[in-house]
């Protein structure tokens, strides 16, 4: 498909007679009396139709969209039905549906068949039959380690219901904060919240939201490690005291008395990861139950995710009544008495007629078949969990928080065991250089069997986190897209749909409907650039535009002294999808291959690089701005050369000379996905890498 209507993700089967045709008014006729859920389902499809297209006018026909559905009862779980057939034929449009689902996401088909042609409104003749690849396309937002207002859930949830995805997965604890209420345990919000939390009548309402949508809610409350909040709340619960305490920034704070005076000191940030629950006291078990049991009431979904990542083994091992604990019950290692603790939790779940899901490491335990294991670390695990009979969520490989473009992530399969395109000395040296959850970004395991057909099976899907370190609730919507469209078409659509050309003409298309209906990546990031150079906007703009933030969480190593500057600095404004960068390098290539055609536009757009510089410098008056200007430099001068290489001649040895240091320069920097600062490499202190480099480079080589 390279042309035609812009569907993502991908219909399973579509043809198309070549036709369109004009859509006025719609009227919607149900085979039967429409349910409630269906009747807002239709609201929300007429009102983005509008969003998008504008209103219909009164002339010409009126278009019947006929409407035939099932009621499927397995709705809003794992076995829901979700295929549906759609034909768009004159003036009629049939929808069948297996269920609630498919009908929704019939729906979001049928707008994405809607164009605004010169004499209005009107949509593309097809046929198409479509179901999922597999049935668990989940995204994972962090709202702990910044917390995420109702309305950015909620925008969320919009575009997951447009691109097909169905599962939220809802990090409410870890470190840095417990978001949700608890009125059991209510110093869990009190004092471990810094006063952002959703209160149980705000989940409620965000579960409901999403359920009218199609999309199930998964809960985590992550336990036993990452529960720093949890502890500073409950501190008895903690394997170690004293429990460190944190400010809002996740500064460390000390207190001190001196004169009838008390003061708090908060200075840099410590790991706020490790803390641990102590897992040999029948108080924890005890609590853990019934906080589940309190938080499992306000999602109706059958699974609970409760955690099980990152257990730091000095967290239990510095504990002697932990150790001697060990010694008596022959636990020999601090993964076997997390193991013994996993399953007791998992037994107090299933009484609470829950399901377990958790991070890949619960599948040491022994604990039944059905908990779903969530890979994470890599495609070793997926293997080894499906073949212990797990059902699998495969999150490894789609970590959007490692700021890799869509490509990368839309080359990673789910039931695949070679999720990468790294080498495992790469892995390794990152590893050592990064957060552990590095290796979470590629899998790569040459000698591993491929899945069987048995295996395969279990893998219900994947699911997309993004970790929020360096993400606020500003940022949320750039950060998830486009690039979790690219994901939910590697979800949905045919293993056998891989065009990654056709995928960045798609996205951009994609990325404008989805802000039509509700999304604020453009307008946040506009608001960012307008907070940072009131006076002049465009420099700043263009900077943006053509560079992507550092990857690896490198961010996060510029971020570790700067603090929350990193929030409001060019690095979290560039997308890690530069669509301006990638149609730039894609004409260079045409340009190479001898298409003269695009010389105006390649000008056009180097021309606007080479004197962005000297505006830039005029707006960078902070110091998170003065940060970027050597890589504005360096754009300017790239594009220079850009410009210098089109020219029919003056490429001396001299000229190739400068040609080659400048584009080294770049080359040391960060721009492949594979490569992290090291001793070879270079952190650019802004956080901004120049996504031209290789239009550059191509069109450089073409002067030979
Ligand atoms: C994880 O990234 N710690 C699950």
């Amino acid at each position: 498909m390279s042309s035609g209507p812009v569907l993502l993700p991908a219909p399973a089967h579509i043809s198309f007679s070549g036709q369109s045709i004009r859509l006025e008014g719609i009227k919607i006729v149900w085979d039967r009396k429409a349910t409630p859920l269906e009747k807002k389902a239709a609201t929300r499809f007429l009102g983005r139709l509008e969003q998008l297209h504008g209103a219909a006018t009164d002339t010409g026909p009126k278009t019947v969209l006929h409407i035939r559905t099932g009621q499927d009862p397995s709705y809003l779980t794992v076995n829901e039905r979700e295929g549906y057939r759609l034909s768009v034929k004159g003036q009629n449009i049939r929808l069948e549906a297996d269920g609630p689902a498919g009908v929704i996401h019939g729906f979001a088909t049928i707008l994405q068949l809607v164009h605004t042609g010169p004499s209005g409104r009107q949509i593309t003749e097809a046929d198409i039959q479509d179901a999922p690849r597999f049935s668990w396309r989940g995204l994972m937002i962090d709202v702990s380690r910044h917390f995420m207002s109702l309305e950015t859930m909620e925008r969320q949830l919009d575009a997951m219901e447009l691109t097909k995805l169905n599962v939220l997965h809802w990090h409410l604890s870890d470190g840095t904060g417990f978001r949700i209420e608890s009125l059991r345990y209510p110093k869990l919000q009190q004092a471990g919240a810094h006063h952002q939390y959703y209160t149980q009548s705000q989940v409620r309402s965000i579960v409901q939201y999403a359920a009218d949508r199609g999309i199930r809610v998964v809960p985590e409350i992550d336990i036993p490690g990452h529960t720093l909040s949890l502890l500073q709340a409950y501190p008895e619960l903690a394997a170690q005291q004293p429990v460190l305490v944190t400010d809002a920034a996740g500064r460390a704070c000390t207190t001190s008395s001196a004169d009838g005076q008390t003061t708090t000191h908060c200075n840099r940030r410590p790991n706020l990861n490790n803390a641990a629950l102590n897992p040999v006291s029948p108080q924890v078990i005890d609590f853990a139950a019934n906080l589940y049991a309190e938080i499992g009431k306000l999602f109706p979904d059958r699974y609970i995710h409760s955690g099980g990542d990152e257990v730091q083994d000095q967290q239990w091992l510095d504990n002697p009544a932990i150790v001697s604990y060990m010694k008596a019950n022959g636990y020999k290692d601090v993964p076997a008495l997390q193991a013994a603790f996993t399953a007791k939790i998992e037994k107090a779940l299933a009484a609470q007629g829950k399901i377990m899901m958790g991070w890949d490491e619960v599948s040491e335990a022994p604990i039944p078949k059905d908990v779903v294991v969530e890979v994470w670390r890599n495609a070793k695990w997926t293997g080894s969990a499906t073949k212990a009979g797990h059902p699998v969520v495969v999150s490894a490989g789609y970590y959007l928080d490692l700021l890799y473009s869509s490509a990368n992530h839309y080359a990673v399969d789910p039931d695949a065991t070679r999720p990468a395109n790294l080498s495992a000395a790469d892995t390794d040296r990152l590893l050592h250089q990064t957060l552990g959850r590095l290796e979470s970004a590629f899998a790569p395991d040459p000698d591993m069997a491929p899945l069987d057909e048995a295996q395969r099976k279990m893998v219900l899907g994947g699911e997309a986190p993004l970790w929020a370190e360096i993400v606020s609730d500003e940022m949320l919507d750039a950060r998830l897209w486009p690039r979790s469209a690219a994901i939910a078409e590697r979800f949905w659509s045919p293993a056998t749909v891989q065009d990654v050309d056709d995928l960045y003409r798609r996205l951009p298309v994609i990325m404008n409907e989805l802000e039509k209906t509700g999304l604020l990546a453009r307008e946040h990031t506009d608001r960012m650039i307008a907070e940072l150079t009131p006076s002049n906007i465009t420099p700043l703009t263009i900077l943006t535009s053509v560079t992507v933030p550092v990857q690896n969480y490198a961010m996060n190593h510029l971020a570790a002294p700067a603090g929350d500057a990193m929030l409001k600095s060019p690095a979290a404004i560039a997308s890690p999808d530069s669509f301006s960068a990638i149609e730039f390098n894609a004409l260079a290539k045409r340009y190479a291959a001898g298409d003269r055609s695009v010389v105006e536009q390649l000008r056009k757009s180097l021309n606007i690089w080479a004197t962005n510089d000297a505006a830039y410098v005029q707006v960078a008056t902070s110091p998170q701005l003065q940060l970027a200007e050597p890589v504005s430099k360096q754009l300017s001068q790239l594009a220079v050369l850009g410009l210098e290489a089109l020219e029919p001649g003056g490429h001396d040895r001299a000229w190739h000379k400068k040609a080659h240091q400048l584009l080294a320069v770049q080359d040391l920097t960060l721009i492949d996905p594979t490569s992290f600062a090291g001793k070879d490499r270079v952190i650019p202190p802004s956080g901004l890498l120049i996504a031209i480099v290789p239009g550059i480079h191509t069109l450089v080589q073409s002067t030979r």
